[in-house]
């Protein structure tokens, strides 16, 4: 009898301590609103995701979203993905014509303009901005100074095909857009007269049906 009643503390003594684990990971996910600083980001994981073609199966544009918001932990992942460093050369998960790396991945999230710095592994805070109401806008911006325009629009398309195929993995919903707004953005991220916004890439939680 004794023995068994130390058993049932020891079980509540483990599940205490595991829902406070728990609870204790989520309160980290949490996103707090955006301050005018920049974001270290959390290291991106990099051994997860399901079998590749799996994920080409499940590759599709998706429009709409939960209003659920994006933890920077997923950010962080997502951001990698897209065109984060995978190489000691500092080459990317996106290749670009001639490795000229003329785009640069501009990230609104909860109410803020950033960019993303790959090397840092940070977002660059710039502003705050209403222009975006989804959970993440990923803006394509290239510089044409490096690249042709022809060229560029290529090179944007490989950092689509990689968000495309990081959400079908991850359950995240995505559109890639080439019909945006791209005065109004350029204005939201202060680019400088050689960058221009290509495309816009939306992120979020499917909408529940
Ligand atoms: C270059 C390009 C531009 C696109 N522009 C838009 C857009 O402006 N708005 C939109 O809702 N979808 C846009 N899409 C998404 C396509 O409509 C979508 O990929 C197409 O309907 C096929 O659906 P799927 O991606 O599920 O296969 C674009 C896709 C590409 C590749």
């Amino acid at each position: 009898m004794k023995k068994i009643v130390v058993l049932g503390v020891l079980i509540m003594m483990v599940g205490a301590v595991l829902s406070g684990v728990s609870a204790f990971a989520k309160e980290k996910d949490k996103v707090q609103p955006s301050k005018e600083v920049d974001i270290v980001l959390p290291n991106p994981d990099k051994n997860g995701g399901m079998p590749l073609m799996k994920a080409l199966n499940n590759r599709r544009t998706e429009r709409e979203f939960s209003t659920q918001q994006m933890s920077k932990r997923m950010l962080s992942n997502l951001l990698w993905a897209a065109n984060g460093i995978n190489r000691e050369d500092g080459r990317r998960t996106a290749p670009t014509a001639r490795n000229k790396q003329e785009i640069e991945v501009y990230v609104i999230w909860n109410k803020a303009a950033y960019w993303y710095d790959a090397r840092k592994n940070k977002l660059d805070y710039i502003k705050a901005t209403d222009i975006s109401s989804v959970p993440v806008m990923l803006v394509y911006v290239g510089d044409l100074l490096k690249q042709s325009k022809e060229l560029s629009f290529v090179d944007s398309g490989f950092i689509g095909q990689n968000v495309y195929l990081f959400c079908a993995s991850n359950n995240l919903s995505t559109v890639f857009k080439a019909n945006v707004e791209r005065e109004k953005l350029a204005g939201e991220l202060d680019l400088i007269s050689s960058q221009e916004v290509l495309f816009t890439q939306e992120v979020g939680y499917p909408k529940k049906k």
